[in-house]
């Protein structure tokens, strides 16, 4: 992907909070490097259009020296034309009162549309990565209805909770968040999701010491640990009032990056991708896997040894998105 040719990236939702993060990120090349210019596609609804409207404004007035051109539309066909990488933030939130069934129905349908448009005008190598709730759930339905793509390019957000254990592992042990590496974050980007640290290792002094090992602390790292990473976003929520954008919007451009660029030599990283029953996971879901990428695919890390506890997770997590993705087909059909 990388060329002197400008890369054409949708933000869908991009009016919104992490919208508003995420796309001056993408116009200083953190998304997808800093030698290569981008042309930003902005959708949101037409509600939201000034708000748009203002984000474009404040791009033009940033001078992006890689930015060479704006879309900024309300029509998801226009914002679909051509687009080589397409990241969904866009979606119906949660609101007090509502029940699960009628988020998933706003969402699938939403979800089901964009799809369409995608598969109609955007670029057919076109990598997709899902942020917006249910995240899994919303690009399985993405993938569903937009054949023309291969399942390898659609993918859903779950590396903001990757980098969520790296940052507490890093917090805990003193370590420099950079020599932390290799947490897996298992199955649904929910509180369901099991971020495990049994093969994680932090680099002490040139040597990699596995992080058990270097927090001698199991009850901490099964727990308190575990239940921190699972309930972040909550508790972010309480502190700022609103959901985690920054860190979100930093996650979108790490995972990108990783996809189309590589991710290091014995570094893997956590994305929402099909699953092929790795891991005894539920197959035909999007389910979150350690993976390493090169060349722009990504690949399920393979044969690391899963104990029974984990297991056990592993399987509470993928049991969710397999009732998730049967209440969207049931949502589908009213
Ligand atoms: N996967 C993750 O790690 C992760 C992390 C944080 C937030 N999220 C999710 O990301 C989503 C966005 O969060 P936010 O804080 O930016 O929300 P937000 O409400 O600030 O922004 C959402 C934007 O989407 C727009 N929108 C709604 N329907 C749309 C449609 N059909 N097409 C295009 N745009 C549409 C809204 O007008 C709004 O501008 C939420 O679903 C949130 O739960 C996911």
């Amino acid at each position: 992907m990388a060329s002197s040719e400008p890369v054409r990236v949708m933000v869908t939702g991009a009016a919104g909070q992490i919208g508003y993060a995420l796309v001056p990120m993408i116009a200083r090349g953190i998304l997808l490097g800093a030698d290569q210019p981008v042309i930003l596609h902005m959708l949101d609804i037409e509600p939201a259009a000034e708000a748009l409207n203002g984000v474009r404004m404040e791009l033009v007035d940033s001078a992006f020296p890689l930015l060479k051109g704006v879309v900024a539309t309300t029509n998801v066909e226009e914002a679909c034309k051509g687009v080589q990488v397409a990241i969904m933030v866009g979606g119906f939130p949660r609101k007090e009162g509502m029940e699960r069934k009628d988020v998933m129905t706003k969402n699938v349908s939403i979800y089901k549309a964009q799809a369409s448009a995608l598969e109609k005008f955007a670029d057919k190598d076109c990598k997709v990565v899902v942020v917006a709730n249910p995240a899994n759930t919303n690009a399985l339905i993405l993938k569903e209805f937009a054949p023309k793509f291969p399942a390898k390019n659609i993918t859903c957000l779950t590396r903001l909770d990757h980098n969520r254990a790296l940052g507490q592992i890093a917090e805990r042990t003193g370590a420099a968040v950079s020599d932390v590496k290799n947490a897996i974050i298992w199955g649904n980007h929910s509180s369901s999701q099991y971020p495990d640290v049994n093969h994680a290792v932090v680099n002490v002094d040139g040597k990699e010491v596995p992080v058990r090992e270097l927090v001698k602390d199991d009850a901490w790292l099964d727990g308190e640990f575990v239940k921190t990473v699972q309930q972040r976003g909550a508790a972010i929520i309480k502190a700022r009032k609103f959901s985690s954008a920054l860190s979100a919007a930093s996650s979108v451009c790490d995972h990108v990056r990783n996809w189309v660029k590589g991710t290091p030599e014995g570094t893997w990283v956590s994305m929402g991708v099909l699953s092929d029953g790795s891991y005894g996971a539920p197959k035909d879901v999007i389910y979150s896997f350690p993976v390493t990428c090169k060349s722009g695919e990504w690949t399920i890390v393979q044969g690391l040894k899963i104990d029974d506890a984990s297991q056990k997770l592993l399987d509470i997590t993928g049991q969710e998105l397999v009732d998730e993705k049967k209440l969207a087909y049931e949502c589908l059909k009213e």
